[in-house]
């Protein structure tokens, strides 16, 4: 059985550096996409502080991101391309880091105790295919730091699963 193990989140790489080799071991030997997202999403909703959701949208066609696995309150289940936090990081192929999801335009208030939001790409050799978001009740929660920790989970989460169209199935 996996276990999460306590880091101390006083220094956010070496935070991250070690969330990173959790989910690694807890990903080891599964390939199955959802089941990893769900795992991922969990792992990720215990360990770091202050977040109120966390989890998958992936592109069901090239216009709309639909919800996958997650943590927190029951959300949106459609995302229009452009639309919203989600919506805008995969039109402009980049990670949103929202300070204050009042001050931006077309946020979509899953849950209204969201302030800051944070949203990184999961890509393939064909671009992105999804995003990882998560949500804090803390305005300003999410850095730089955050933001490069968040980036590698979605990789190592992206490397360990198989995808509909990958070569192994
Ligand atoms: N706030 C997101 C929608 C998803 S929820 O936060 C879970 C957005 O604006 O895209």
């Amino acid at each position: 059985m996996f276990a999460a193990t306590a880091i101390d989140t006083s220094n956010k790489p070496a935070f991250y550096k070690e969330l990173a080799t959790q989910l690694k071991a807890l990903l080891e030997g599964e390939g199955d996409s959802i089941a990893n997202a769900a795992n991922t999403a969990a792992l990720i909703y215990q360990m770091v502080p202050d977040l109120n959701w966390a989890g998958f949208y992936f592109l069901a066609s090239d216009d709309e991101l639909v919800l996958g696995p997650f943590q927190g309150k029951p959300a949106c289940v459609r995302i229009a391309v452009g639309k919203g936090v989600c919506g805008k990081a995969i039109e402009l192929d980049m990670s949103m880091l929202v300070k204050d999801v009042h001050e931006f335009p077309g946020h979509i208030a899953c849950d209204a105790d969201s302030r800051s939001e944070l949203v990184v790409l999961l890509r393939d050799a064909d671009g992105a295919f999804g995003v990882l978001d998560l949500d804090s009740p803390l305005p300003g929660r999410f850095d730089k730091d955050d933001q490069a920790g968040i980036e590698k989970l979605a990789a190592i989460y992206v490397a360990a699963s198989s995808f509909e169209g990958d070569d192994e199935g």
